[in-house]
């Protein structure tokens, strides 16, 4: 990744963003492209661009977390964005597809390797920069133990149902069974 174009996509996050989801969500769906021999430049870009239509400043952040369709509008964005930067239609369409579908939601499946490792690494990120969720979580719920209930069903549903490659499973076994243990020791106070 050329550097002035890693510099326009940062200036697209807000900072806490970048460096505790996008910068894992890169780490991890590199480590898998690596594994699976995916197409690096695809996958390097779609991680970067993944979220880039969704925005945790919002002053309605409650709603626009719940609510939103950042993975359809990020999508559109994208390829604005790469058009603009010259790439071809080819590599523009295979990255707005990892876009696109890494929320694992509605019907919109990845079709390809290198959308399931975007998808995969979405989730990943979540095991590797763990406590950040409650940065997230406490600004979207009403109180402590509301973020800790919701906390969990998300990391529940990213080991059960976001997590569709074994080779993903395997890399944050660890992580997702000590999470769920201070959970759950947790949750026997509140
Ligand atoms: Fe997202
Ligand atoms: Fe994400």
């Amino acid at each position: 990744m050329e550097e002035k174009i890693l510099k326009f996509i940062r200036e697209k996050y807000e900072e806490g963003d970048f460096k505790y989801h996008i910068s894992a969500v890169v780490k991890n769906a590199m480590l898998l492209a690596n594994k699976l021999k995916a197409d690096k430049d695809v996958v390097e870009m779609a991680a970067y661009l993944h979220d880039m239509a969704r925005s945790l400043n919002r002053d309605d952040v409650k709603e626009f977390v719940n609510e939103n369709e950042h993975h359809i509008e990020g999508a559109k964005q994208s390829e604005i964005f790469l058009k603009e930067l010259g790439y071809d239609k080819e590599f523009i369409e295979k990255v707005s597809h990892c876009v696109l579908t890494h929320r694992g939601r509605g019907n919109i499946e990845p079709k390809t390797v290198e959308a399931r490792i975007v998808a995969c690494a979405d989730a990943m990120a979540h095991f590797d920069t763990f406590l950040d969720l409650f940065e997230v979580f406490l600004k979207t719920t009403d109180s402590f133990e509301d973020a800790v209930i919701r906390i969990e069903k998300k990391m529940q549903r990213n080991w059960e149902i976001k997590l569709t490659l074994p080779e993903a499973k395997e890399i944050v076994k660890d992580k997702y069974e000590a999470i769920m243990l201070l959970i759950k020791s947790m949750k026997e106070y509140i």
